[in-house]
């Protein structure tokens, strides 16, 4: 989905949707701009004044000594007037230090303004990227190249925020005060200018081909950089994995050629940009020698004055510098804006779409004590499905009808899958590994749309009910445990969020987490590191149900959630689960034959279908599939 290349594809549509991005901050950008011209103008105008300078007042000393005259002496007599000469001359050098303060204040003004566009900028798009993210398919997300979103949020962003602050400004202040240097050289004297103008041009393909090349690898650099953050990334999050595999060298050896190949383009890329510098700088030196020596020989042959050869020359090196840097930056704004291109590229995935119209209705996230997992909470406050045709009662009866699905095109997992589990029952699926239980419940959950066939609950399907209303309907214990950083009971209350430390031992208890729990250094505060590895699988499987269990869903579905629970735990909570899924509806994937046991209905699936269905006795009787599996077991 998203292109390796680095080189933006849509340069000007890139720039102009930035731009609009950025003119939400008009009166800052405005002011910037403003500053930057005044700030140009100021030290071009500066600059002017060594021509009088020159001509009126260095042109008459010239072959003329003042005696017994020390520059303290000079300079007193300027300040009190007494010298007409100095004083005039020390009017002009005030002017022109006002304009190069002007200059600088200026300058100042706006790279402040541009620093706080810039961040704010950066601000916007982080919150709408981690916004438009959450609300993606899926698919869409996952399909992106590991580390590439990790990426979009560190260098992408950093390169936008460096050409904000700096490039641009670079490339506006540089522009705008070559601009004016050129108006003012051409007022000056037209033929210095055409002769500056033809050295300018000698250089512009040596200039052009070192810019090329210097994008080139900055756009690898870019690329190069995404690459060795997501391998970073992944390393230093299986430290255990790489120790214990004694994969040590593999890293190191895998690290080292991204490294390299970063190390390679960023050279590149940096001696390229460098060289530009150097190339022009040396090439302007050149120029500013033919055009010292034209400007000479004008002003021998007196068709122009020292002065204005004084100030042409001055401008001559202001005109060098701007036009220098901006090659120097040309490099950052591509590699920025194909940075920015990609952060585009995500946000310009549509949401997932929600067209549910059908939303569940007394049912809230049940307050303080309220009807949580306790045995009396029998649904008299009766939660239902508000539909068109009014009130569906919430029952919490699953229909899976002809389900059909896969990932890849032309590979299904699913082929043809149809069951009603019927409200309160307890179904189990079992399967190999493989088999596709985990991806019914990804349908069930609407995390991917199935190809054909429906899914229902109390008769409705769920494409028609707002997916906010179906996550508070049906609570999932996914089989990859995975708890957020943060504390024990702020993982808890994501099932319920306003539950108080009482409710949270409750349902604690209820799991039979709460022995461990308590021997935790701060029992419910304890900080789960890195997603809960300071504790054990097992450990955090329990914390995983009693997260489900605090959501008090009509519909429970557990995903392998006892596989890390040893069996004597497991006998411990037994009890535990058979109140926690009384009154539900649960479907359950267990590999442990004694979770299954207890199920009101054993569904087996094999090859994306159903190959065997009915109560456990049933299915011993049958001596199919789940009795083999019976007697492995028993081995
Ligand atoms: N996100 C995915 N993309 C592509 N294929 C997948 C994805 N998730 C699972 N699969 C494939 O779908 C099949 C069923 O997977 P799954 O439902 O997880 O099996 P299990 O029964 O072990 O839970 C497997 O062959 C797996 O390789
Ligand atoms: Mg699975």
């Amino acid at each position: 989905m998203s292109k390796k290349s680095n080189r933006p594809e849509n340069l000007s549509g890139t720039a102009r949707r930035l731009l609009r991005m950025t003119w939400k901050y008009k009166i800052r950008l405005i002011t910037a701009c403003l500053c930057m011209m005044v700030s140009s103008a100021a030290v071009v105008r500066g600059t002017y004044y060594l021509k009088p300078m020159v001509n009126n007042y260095f042109v008459p000393l010239i072959g003329q000594t003042i005696k017994d005259a020390s520059f303290v002496k000079a300079l007193s007599a300027a300040v009190k007037g007494g010298d007409h000469l100095l004083s005039g001359a020390a009017r002009i050098l005030i002017l022109m230090a006002g304009f190069y303060l002007v200059s600088s204040a200026a300058s100042l003004i706006e790279s402040q303004l541009m620093v706080s566009l810039g961040n704010q900028v950066m601000f916007d798009l982080r919150t709408e990227l981690y916004d438009r993210v959450l609300s993606q398919p899926l698919d869409a997300v996952l399909s992106q190249p590991a580390g590439a979103l990790i990426s979009s949020f560190t260098n992408d962003m950093d390169s936008l925020n460096n050409m904000i602050r700096r490039s641009l400004p670079y490339l506006i202040n540089g522009t705008v005060t070559c601009l004016t240097i050129l108006a003012t050289m051409i007022g000056l004297h037209v033929r210095l200018t055409l002769v500056m103008l033809a050295c300018t041009c000698l250089m512009l393909p040596v200039m052009s081909w070192l810019a090329k090349r210097s994008m080139k690898h900055a756009a690898a650099r870019q690329v190069c950089m995404m690459e060795l953050t997501s391998k970073a990334r992944e390393y230093t999050q299986s430290q255990e994995l790489i120790r214990t595999l004694g994969m040590e060298d593999t890293a190191r050896q895998q690290f080292s050629e991204k490294n390299a190949r970063l190390f390679e383009h960023a050279f590149r890329a940096d001696a390229f940009s460098h060289g530009i510098f150097c190339v022009t700088n040396g090439l302007s030196r050149i120029g500013y020698a033919v055009v010292l020596m034209a400007g000479s020989a004008m002003a021998l042959s007196g068709s122009t004055d020292i002065g204005t050869v004084a100030v042409f020359m001055q401008y001559y090196n202001s005109f060098y510098k701007p036009l220098t840097d901006m090659t120097k930056q040309i490099s950052n704004v591509l590699s920025a804006l194909a940075g920015a291109e990609r952060i585009f590229r995500v946000l310009d995935v549509e949401p997932e779409k929600d067209d549910g119209d059908i939303v569940l209705t007394g049912w809230e996230k049940p307050v303080s004590g309220g009807n949580t997992l306790s045995a009396e909470s029998d649904g008299s406050g009766s939660p239902a499905w508000k539909t068109e045709d009014g009130m569906v009662p919430l029952r919490g009866e699953l229909t899976l009808e002809e389900l059909v699905f896969g990932y890849i095109p032309g590979k299904q997992v699913l082929r043809g899958i149809s069951l009603t589990i019927q409200p309160g029952e307890t179904v189990a699926l079992l399967g190999t590994t493989g088999a596709g239980k985990t991806t019914v419940i990804s349908l069930i959950n609407r995390l991917y749309e199935p190809e054909g066939g429906s899914i229902r609950l109390d008769g409705i399907p769920v494409t028609r009910i707002r997916k906010e209303s179906l996550r508070h309907a049906v609570t999932t214990v996914p089989q990859d445990t995975s708890l957020f950083t943060g504390t024990v009971a702020e993982n808890l209350r994501y099932g319920k969020p306003d539950a108080n430390q009482e409710e949270l031992w409750k349902i604690l208890r209820l799991v039979g987490a709460d022995f461990f729990v308590e021997h935790l250094p701060r029992g419910l505060d304890t900080m789960l590191d890195r997603g809960g590895e300071n504790l054990s699988q097992g450990e955090r499987q329990l914390l995983s149900i009693a997260r489900a269990a605090a959501s008090d869903a009509p519909i429970l579905i557990l995903d392998e959630a006892t596989s890390s629970i040893d069996t004597y735990t497991e006998r411990k909570i037994s009890q535990a689960f058979d109140r926690l899924m009384s009154g539900r509806t649960v479907l359950v994937i267990a590999h442990r034959l004694s979770t299954v046991q207890n199920a009101d209905r054993i569904v087996i699936l094999d090859g994306g279908k159903i190959a065997e269905c009915g109560t456990p006795g049933e299915l011993i009787r049958r001596k199919g599939y789940y009795y083999r599996l019976l007697h492995a077991d028993e081995v």
